[in-house]
């Protein structure tokens, strides 16, 4: 099987040490809306991973299928089809990571928080029913828009009284990824070298890159770092454009979140040193979400890293992105109050 290296940021892994990751123990998985355009790779990338035992894939339709396809597969872990709120009890308990991809994509021309409407309800319902049948499981959260939906799942999960702000986790592993990709391409770097942390939120102006803070040390004029900056927080809708109305990005989301799935389910095993950037309850800031790089552990996120030193430019763009997220975590946590 295939092991990402979950390589995440600050940790360095030789190919050799990576090839003698020990496997202690398996993991129950389940991806909710496993049949759309993120959630089939993404099931197939984590059928892959030998840290899971059971995958446990769950959508309103078309699951059945996907089950049996994956299910040939020949990696150890079992795979479960699961259709409909009657059977989303028998695919979430038991799951120690519970991976949310469920709702509407974007089209052209919409931002994600166009897709608060359909959205904010799809994720309500299924952390109710985390709540319900999964309460100790860690969630990654990829439904956008990801700086409503995250502060959405907490407040499910207060009033559940299952609330722990270590284990609710928004996906912004995608920002890094394109982040590294651009920043290698422009500089001719290795891409597996490369690591550039990524704060904030998850969605245009709130996507903010520390390229200050990119490994290795690397050199920008002041125009690179204005072109990457802008076009990391764009990077979503130029793959919204290029795909002209048949949704958003699917497979590099997929690539980003088994990373990030990987990265959890190390940190659950026990394994030292494993960090990733999240959109996470928060005091780095004076908003009460926000994304930093995270220590995970055996217990989830262990430590939210600070941001570190930033650049003035970046510090300017913090100011600017403040307001808009705390209005987008405001909308999230007043639609779970049902205001
Ligand atoms: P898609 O339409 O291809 O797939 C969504 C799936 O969710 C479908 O199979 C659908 O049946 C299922 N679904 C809908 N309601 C459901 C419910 N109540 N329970 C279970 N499943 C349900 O969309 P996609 O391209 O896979 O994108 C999914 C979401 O991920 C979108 O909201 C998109 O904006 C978001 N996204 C986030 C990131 C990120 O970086 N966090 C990146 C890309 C996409
Ligand atoms: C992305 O960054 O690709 C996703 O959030 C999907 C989108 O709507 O851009």
């Amino acid at each position: 099987p295939v092991s990402f290296s979950a390589r995440a940021s600050t940790r360095r892994q030789t190919a050799a040490s990576r090839s003698t990751m020990s496997v202690t123990a398996g993991f129950k998985v389940a991806v909710l809306g496993a049949a759309g355009g993120i959630g089939q790779p993404l099931s197939m990338l984590m059928k892959m991973n030998p840290l899971v035992s059971e995958l446990a894939l769950y959508d309103i339709a078309n699951t059945p299928g996907v089950a049996a396809d994956l299910g040939h597969l020949n990696t150890p872990s079992k795979v479960t089809g699961y259709v409909g709120d009657d059977e989303l009890e028998a695919a979430l308990t038991g799951c120690a990571l519970v991976i949310i991809p469920a709702g509407v994509p974007r089209k052209p021309g919409m931002t994600r928080d166009d897709l608060f409407a359909i959205n904010a309800g799809i994720v309500k319902t299924l952390c109710e029913g985390v709540a319900k049948y999964c309460p100790d499981a860690i969630v990654n959260i990829i439904s956008n828009p990801v700086n409503s939906t995250v502060p959405i799942a907490a407040e499910v999960f207060k009033a559940a009284g299952t609330f722990d702000p270590a284990k609710v986790m928004g996906v912004t592993t995608l920002d890094v990824v394109r982040s590294d990709a651009f920043v290698a391409e422009l500089k001719g770097l290795d891409m597996k070298d490369v690591d550039v942390p990524v704060i904030g939120g998850h969605a245009g102006i709130t996507i903010l890159p520390l390229l200050s803070q990119t490994t290795p040390s690397v050199e920008f004029s002041d125009e690179e770092v204005e072109a990457l900056t802008v076009r990391i927080q764009n990077a979503g809708t130029e793959v919204v454009e290029a795909k002209a109305g048949a949704g958003s990005a699917t497979l590099s989301m997929a690539y980003a979140a088994a990373r990030m799935g990987e990265s959890c389910l190390r940190g659950l095993n026990g394994e030292a040193d494993i960090y990733e950037c999240s959109f996470v309850a928060s005091s780095v800031t004076d908003l009460p979400y926000f994304s930093t790089k995270c220590k995970l552990g055996p217990n989830g996120v262990e430590e939210v890293m600070g941001m570190g030193e930033i650049t003035e430019y970046e510090a300017g763009w913090l100011e600017k992105l403040k307001p808009e997220l705390t209005g987008s975590i405001e909308k999230g946590i007043k639609f779970a109050a049902g205001e």
